[in-house]
């Protein structure tokens, strides 16, 4: 039961965490420039970090009617590559750099913020550079490898005084690939991945390549086989790698890429695929006491049932009134199939209370918990003595 409880409290706190972000990047994205800042990972690039200030309780600011912003008018965020000193080349989706070249991003805004890939944020090797100057922000990144292969985005600011905030509407993003001769995948330090396939979830096998020219198939490893992409049940983006739309249990086991260009042909990390039935909704238990008024000294059930889709683990905790004097918990739990056209379990948890004392009398409640969820009920029990039952 330990256990159980542990797994319990992590899944809450995992939804609970998931919650909070929620929450916190729609106030950021609304209207505390100071959270959006701390919780946008580009953040620590800015390099003249315009000061941040709260903005005083005025709700969300309609920004086009204020006359004091200094922003670029809908339509002018140019994101350019800077060739050379003369040259500069307005980028589309995607560019190729040549590995150990230099890559270098203009972005008309001032200031601008720039997202990189997480792994150059990480590794701070004094590659990158970022620069603000009067009209725009400029982004280099030298001795440049495979591994710096990614999306790189510009965030022209919208300013007013001291206070700046990202501009989401103006983004300009460009895929950058930078093709090397010698590893046609973005390394990984991982030498197999595990990914969970959830029901009618969306997986990524995120291999990625370095070079927009490779071409890139999937394969199982045992029975060694190459997995077919229709483009519908899975397809491939070169910026992306596979996605699996709708997972079924047929697609879990060990997967990889493998690229082949020109001469070379690679694998890519392992990607460990396990099958979760993922429920569509949290459960909704059903908790009944064997009586609501108990004899002293005569024994209680306490059950707690929830029917729900099938192969869906449900985990049940208790509290119980015997809990403040560390009354051990005794409880069964089954799972058996439910009859009828869909295929539908229940599954039940029994609170056991022997030989009921006073202590017993108060508040069962019963939590169920599933992958989406969690969901209390209570019923509350009456302990009488013997004689007032004796006529
Ligand atoms: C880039 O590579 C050159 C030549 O290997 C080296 O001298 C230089 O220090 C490197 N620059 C950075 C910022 O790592």
């Amino acid at each position: 039961m330990p256990l159980a409880n542990l797994f319990g409290s992590k899944g809450r706190l995992m939804l609970s965490a998931l919650l909070i972000s929620v929450v916190i990047f729609e106030l950021a994205y609304c209207q505390k420039d100071g959270q959006e800042q701390r919780t946008t990972p580009g953040r620590k690039l800015s390099p003249n970090k315009p000061k941040l200030k709260k903005p005083a309780d005025k709700g969300p600011r309609a920004v086009t009617a204020k006359p004091k912003i200094r922003a670029a008018a809908p339509g002018q965020t140019f994101l350019t590559q800077v060739l050379n000193r003369k040259t500069f080349k307005k980028v589309g989706e995607t560019i190729s750099v040549q590995t150990g070249g230099t890559l270098q991003l203009r972005c008309r805004g001032k200031p601008v913020q720039w997202n990189v890939p997480s792994y150059l944020e990480e590794d701070d090797d004094g590659r990158l550079r970022i620069v603000q100057h009067e009209r725009y922000g400029v982004l280099t990144l030298v001795n440049t490898t495979g591994a710096d292969t990614g999306e790189y985005t510009c965030y022209p600011m919208y300013c007013e005084d001291t206070d700046c905030r990202k501009d989401y509407g103006k983004a300009v993003k460009v895929f950058v690939f930078f093709p090397d001769p010698q590893e046609l995948f973005v390394p990984s330090s991982d030498y197999y991945e595990v990914i969970q396939l959830r029901t009618n979830w969306p997986t990524v096998l995120p291999c990625q390549v370095t070079s927009p020219e490779a071409t890139v198939t999937l394969h199982r490893e045992f029975p060694p086989a190459e997995v077919k992409v229709d483009g519908t049940e899975i397809s491939f983006n070169i910026k992306k790698g596979f996605t699996i739309h709708r997972p079924k249990p047929y697609h879990a086991g060990a997967l990889y890429c493998v690229a082949s260009l020109g001469n070379l042909r690679q694998s890519s990390t392992k990607y460990m695929l396990i099958y979760v039935n993922y429920p569509m909704a949290p459960p909704a238990p059903v908790i009944q006491a064997s009586s609501s008024s108990v004899v002293v000294g005569e024994n209680l059930r306490v059950s707690c049932t929830v029917v729900g889709e099938q192969d869906v683990i449900v985990e049940f905790t208790w509290k119980y009134p015997g809990q403040k004097i560390e009354r051990p918990l005794y409880t069964q739990e089954s799972t058996s199939p439910v009859g009828g056209g869909v295929a539908r379990q229940q599954s039940q948890s029994v609170l056991l209370v022997d030989e009921v004392r006073d202590v017993d009398q108060g508040t069962y409640i019963c939590t169920a918990q599933n992958l989406q969820g969690a969901k209390s009920v209570s019923t509350t029990v009456k302990v009488v003595p013997k004689a007032a039952r004796k006529p």
